[in-house]
């Protein structure tokens, strides 16, 4: 089967489409033909060595975080699938594995996928609201009627906080560029800041929860906009040195773990029609250093898919 791997950590150059052996799977394994598969922003920066130091063996690694596809054989004691069942899913930190044409990974990982979306739009949804809904609902317990600031509303989970935030009931504002204003309205952000004329830190006071997709000097200057008891959810990275600069704001890591009540409170989100799929550029495993280099500019609107089969 098709796979793209590398063999060290690297930038684009270090990333091989090569045809590898299909995988067997194990007692509580599905094997997957996967359909799409998406970029994430994760997976450039494990290319490039970004995460903790990898385990003996590591190489050669296939890339790729989320896919959807169908079910073409099972391990033993893999529960709650058969074969031909359309599933979508997100790989365990680590493990990786989506940029291929067949997976294996642990059955109780993945979930039937809605009937209503095509694979390429479950993918588009899978590691982002598993996201954005970790970090919102379980970490923030954002409530109706409290502000809410989304940092990088454009983006692949950014644009799905701001449709559950919106579900909830949240006022939701987001920093977007120009360009990507009437996108992010028509998500439901209830306001919308150009970062590149207008200063939030200066537009924006008295918010509840900021939801920080962005990261680095945008992370840092987001604690002056809390009002006392606010919380600051970050997914996009401190910096090196950052330090909290108040007492009186909780400062939270959502945890975002990967299991099938995940991906069904996902599918939930998508037949109820809380959540729409991001925009989409479609591009192919032979385009995967191209992919790469788009995903690093930080300027994507919604998700790069790769069309598998
Ligand atoms: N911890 C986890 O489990 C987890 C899971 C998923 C993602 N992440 C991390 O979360 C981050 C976001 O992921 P993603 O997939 O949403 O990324 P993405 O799709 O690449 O999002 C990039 C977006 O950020 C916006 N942006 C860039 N600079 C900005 C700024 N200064 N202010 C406001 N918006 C800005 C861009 O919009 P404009 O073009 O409008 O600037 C673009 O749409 C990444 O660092 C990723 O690694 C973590």
């Amino acid at each position: 089967m098709k796979a793209v791997q590398i063999d060290e950590f690297g930038g684009p150059d270090v990333l091989q489409v090569r045809d590898i052996p299909v995988p067997v799977p194990g007692p509580g394994d599905a094997l997957i033909d996967i359909h799409s598969a998406t970029v994430n922003p994760a997976d450039w920066k494990s290319r490039n060595g970004g995460y903790a130091k990898p385990p003996e063996g590591f190489f050669p690694h296939t890339l790729g975080r989320d896919f959807s596809g169908v079910v073409s054989a099972l391990g033993n004691d893999a529960e709650g699938l058969k074969v031909g069942d359309e599933v979508y899913g997100v790989t365990p930190q680590g493990a990786d594995g989506a940029y291929a044409e067949t997976i294996c990974i642990g059955a109780d990982l993945v979930g039937l996928k809605p009937f209503s979306v095509s694979h390429d739009q479950a993918a588009a949804l899978a590691l982002t609201t598993l996201t954005a809904m970790i970090a919102l609902e379980d970490t923030a317990h954002l409530a109706a009627g409290q502000r809410l600031l989304v940092q990088g509303g454009a983006g692949g989970v950014g644009s799905i906080g701001i449709q559950i935030a919106h579900h909830i009931g949240a006022h939701v504002i987001t920093t977007a560029s120009p360009g990507n204003h009437d996108y992010v309205t028509g998500l439901g952000a209830d306001e919308v800041i150009d970062y590149n004329t207008t200063d939030f830190t200066e537009a924006l006071s008295d918010i509840d929860v900021v939801f920080d997709t962005v990261g680095g000097e945008v992370h840092t200057r987001s604690y002056s906009v809390l009002k006392p008891g606010g919380k600051v959810v970050w997914i996009g990275g401190q910096p090196a040195d950052f330090s909290n600069p108040r007492d009186d704001v909780e400062v939270l890591r959502p945890n975002v773990q990967r299991a099938r009540r995940f991906m069904d409170r996902i599918s939930d989100f998508i037949t109820k029609g809380v959540i729409k799929t991001p925009e989409m550029q479609f591009m192919g495993l032979d385009d995967i250093r191209a992919a790469h280099e788009l995903s690093a500019t930080g300027h994507v609107r919604g998700k790069i898919v790769l069309k598998v089969r």
